[in-house]
């Protein structure tokens, strides 16, 4: 039988929040396939998040198919938009919601990890950031691109060379992109298209370095809408779920675990020869080239039917 095996694997997951989004979907598929995870979390949702888990609040999206639950090795505190604890402002470190969260930033997280669990196999990049998300392009001001950028894609280069070294041969590391990468979807602003398109290039150039510098694998996966939390704050994940039902050739909602499943094997010894690639687990929406539902082609007859 061909099985996903990460027996004795440890997963570093960044971005889990809630058990509403994709990396607590990959987070639940990675220990389903028998890894070891281990979560950072951002320092404004720590608290909300580790007392929801504590309160038991998560317990139903925590079970596993043996019966038991999901358990997080430990959970650090991460802002990905930060290095090193130089580079983290005034204002940030005595926010009340960073003042108790010690150590943070990207470089001391892994060092912190190094410290505990001697070594990573998986680092997974399931965050994204854009403070004038909501704002046309045309309208983003350069701040909000730039922090777009750093938090959403620079984050991944920052993390990987920071775990790329805890990271033995044959380990991988996956990421999260979109489809606004690549085709222009109106609403997804503030610079988050430019973030995504930054990934999908850097997946590339990393896979190289990354492969040569440490056998290590780099994907990323082009995921479908989800109603996370994340993509709530955008606003119009509602209507991109209907869009996509109407029109990708595969006509069914999109259930975070089927990401969670593509990360599992793309992390796995069976996707030994996978690198650099961007994985597209969206129904098939990314391969239409005109919105069958539009009004201009109707009536819908006039559309050859395929059954
Ligand atoms: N939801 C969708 O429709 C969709 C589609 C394609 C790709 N994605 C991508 O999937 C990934 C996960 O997003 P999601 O939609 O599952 O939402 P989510 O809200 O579950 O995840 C985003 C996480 O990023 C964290 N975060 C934000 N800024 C951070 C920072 N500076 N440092 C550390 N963590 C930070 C948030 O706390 C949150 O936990 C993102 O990269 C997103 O762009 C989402």
């Amino acid at each position: 039988m061909l099985n996903i095996d990460l027996k004795g694997k440890k997963a570093f997951v960044a971005g889990v929040g809630d058990d509403q989004g994709y990396g607590w979907a990959i987070a639940l598929a990675l220990a389903e396939a028998g890894a070891e995870i281990i979560v950072g979390t951002w320092p404004p949702v720590l608290k909300i998040f580790t007392g929801g888990l504590a309160a038991g609040k998560f317990d139903k999206s925590r079970e596993l198919s043996d019966g038991s639950l999901l358990q997080f090795a430990k959970v650090y505190p991460l802002d990905a938009a930060f290095d090193t604890p130089e580079s983290v402002p005034q204002e940030v470190k005595e926010n009340k919601r960073y003042k108790d969260c010690a150590g943070f930033t990207i470089s001391e997280v892994a060092a912190a990890v190094e410290r505990d669990f001697g070594q990573i196999d998986i680092l997974v990049h399931s965050l994204a950031n854009a403070p004038e998300v909501q704002k046309n392009l045309l309208e983003t001001s350069r701040e909000g691109y730039l922090a777009a950028v750093s938090a959403s894609a620079y984050s991944f280069v920052s993390l990987l060379s920071q775990f790329g070294p805890l990271m033995p041969s044959g380990a991988a590391a996956v990421s999260l992109t979109f489809i606004a990468s690549e085709r222009a979807i109106p609403g997804y602003g503030g610079g988050m298209s430019s973030a995504k398109a930054a990934l999908e290039s850097d997946t590339r150039v990393l896979a190289w370095e990354a492969g040569r510098k440490w056998g290590v694998r780099v994907n990323t996966i082009s995921a479908g809408p989800l109603r996370s939390r994340a993509a709530k704050a955008i606003g119009f994940v509602d209507k991109m779920l209907a869009y996509s039902k109407a029109n990708a050739p595969v006509q069914k909602d999109l259930e975070a675990n089927e990401v969670g499943a593509t990360a599992a094997f793309l992390v796995s010894p069976l996707a030994s020869a996978i690198t650099g690639a961007i994985l597209y687990v969206d129904n098939g929406l990314h391969a239409m080239g005109v919105a069958v539902d539009s009004p201009t082609l109707q009536p819908a007859e006039q559309i050859p039917a395929v059954n």
